[in-house]
């Protein structure tokens, strides 16, 4: 595993509309456990696969390891089949735009769809920082950040 440099805001690639992964093999593997390598270096909760430089659809995350409990998942080519109408306010910050932070609305739910590394298909809802990392990595795929529709700090 590698800790990847990271892309900073103004980086062409962050703002790509990444593509779609078409091929589970080794250098997916690789590039999955450089990114989670990468993301607990920084130290983030999230990181997606623009920030270092990939433009494919693929993120990772891992919300409580900060608190003790690690729980990785990998997501490739992740969608959104159904969202909650209500939305909540909340703070973000992101590993390519340091020292900043940001109030953005998301919605409070979000059914999602993804592959995991073997290119099977995983549906989980997500709520709480669950739903909002997941929303947050989606925007960087499609070349959205929070810079986009969050009002500063
Ligand atoms: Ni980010």
């Amino acid at each position: 595993m590698a800790v990847l440099d990271l892309r900073f805001d103004g980086d062409p690639v962050l703002r790509a509309v990444c593509d779609p992964v078409t091929a589970f093999d080794d250098a997916l593997n690789t590039l999955v456990a450089d990114m989670f390598a990468t993301m607990y270096d920084a130290p983030g909760r999230g990181l997606a696969a623009p920030q270092v430089g990939v433009a494919s659809r693929v993120f990772v995350t891992d919300v409580t390891w900060k608190e003790g409990d690690r729980t990785p998942i990998a997501f490739v080519n992740p969608t959104v089949v159904a969202r909650a109408d209500e939305t909540a306010t909340g703070t973000e910050a992101c590993l390519s735009i340091p020292d900043r932070a940001f109030d953005v609305d998301r919605p409070v739910w979000v059914a999602a769809r993804w592959q995991d590394l073997s290119g099977a298909v995983q549906e989980a809802r997500l709520a709480g920082p669950q739903a909002i990392c997941f929303c947050h990595e989606l925007d960087h795929l499609d070349g959205v950040l929070i810079t986009d529709h969050g009002v500063e700090q």
